[in-house]
């Protein structure tokens, strides 16, 4: 599975653990910024993110701001993706067995950096559920 990840100034502490773990982990990522804490635009990160799954290029993409609610709107302006923000662990689950997501956004300064980590794992382990409906329900949100 290949990973792109990225985000605003707001998410770059929470950016940097999660790459960490991603590491530790030995998950195949690329990260895209932004490097450092200094005020830019989530949009500009949130976009590469979601081009960069929608093109194929990834699987899966990760984007980070102060709420995860700047990157998530941006990112599903991008034909393809489906983005999810997620700040529990049934959500995580859940989007992945019902809504197929393939963009995870979440807030730096909403959540704790050990839950993040929990969410992100659970949220890349867990496949579509592939049932009928589910399929159905995704197949709309393409059209
Ligand atoms: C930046 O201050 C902040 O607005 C951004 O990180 C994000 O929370 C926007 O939705």
């Amino acid at each position: 599975m290949r990973i792109i990840i990225g985000s605003d100034h707001g998410g770059y502490e929470l950016k940097q653990k999660l790459v960490r773990h991603l590491d530790e982990q030995g998950y195949d990522y690329v990260d895209i910024g932004t490097d450092s804490q200094e005020s830019c635009d989530y949009n500009d990160f949130a976009k590469k993110v979601a081009e960069g799954v929608a093109s194929g290029d990834y699987d899966r993409g990760i984007t980070i701001c102060g709420t995860g609610i700047g990157t998530s709107i941006q990112a599903n302006k991008v034909k393809g993706i489906r983005c999810a923000l997620v700040h529990d662990l049934f959500t995580a689950k859940a989007t992945r067995e019902h809504n197929d997501s393939n963009v995870l956004s979440m807030g730096g300064r909403i959540i704790g950096d050990e839950l993040a980590k929990a969410i992100m794992d659970v949220w890349l382990t867990t496949e579509f559920s592939g049932d009928e409906r589910h399929q159905r329900r995704v197949g709309k949100l393409e059209e």
